[in-house]
């Protein structure tokens, strides 16, 4: 990214698909795997909401299955909307620094999703709640080394 002009022309000669993210100043760079990934975390922020706010209350536990293997599915294929250069101003450019912490923090999000998931088969509130608390301290962990709050 921080490349100086003169190769930064030349590679872009070279590497075409990639060039139109140099267009843009870095943070501002937009595009439709950034667009994907916000989509799917406002959809976690929802569903971890409904969780806490509906269906835990509810008692509607297919509905927290539901949504867990919503977030699980999304926890395994994060790591792959965030290639090499698709910065933009919520990601910290940490994450391509540190790409296998990122991708272990994926997974624990993954993984405490797919454990919801299982305790929500329990249908009891207590350890439900726990659990989807589990999976908010993964989405707490990821975001304090790598999402910028704009
Ligand atoms: C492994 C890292 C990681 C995990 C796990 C993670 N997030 Fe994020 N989250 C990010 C990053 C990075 C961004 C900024 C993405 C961007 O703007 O390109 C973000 C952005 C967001 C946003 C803002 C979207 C917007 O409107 O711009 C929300 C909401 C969000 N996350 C919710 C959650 C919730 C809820 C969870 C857990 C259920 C979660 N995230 C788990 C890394 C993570």
């Amino acid at each position: 990214m921080r490349k100086p002009f003169l190769s930064l022309i030349l590679s872009a000669a070279l590497v075409v698909p990639t060039t139109a993210a140099w267009a843009h100043e870095p943070g501002t760079y937009e595009s439709p795997i950034v667009e994907e990934r916000v989509k799917r975390f406002k959809q976690s922020g929802a569903d971890i909401q409904a969780i806490f706010k509906k269906h835990i209350g509810a008692g509607n536990y297919a509905a927290i299955e539901e949504a867990a293997l919503r977030m699980a599915a999304w926890g395994r294929q994060m790591p792959d909307t965030f290639p090499e250069g698709s910065s933009s101003v919520g990601a910290n450019p940490d994450i391509w620094e540190n790409f296998p912490d990122f991708k272990n923090k994926a997974e624990a999000f993954a993984n405490a999703a797919m454990q919801l998931k299982a305790v929500a088969g329990s249908r009891q509130a207590g350890p439900v709640k726990s659990a989807a608390q589990a999976v908010g301290a993964t989405c707490k962990s990821c975001h304090q080394s790598y999402r910028i709050k704009h």
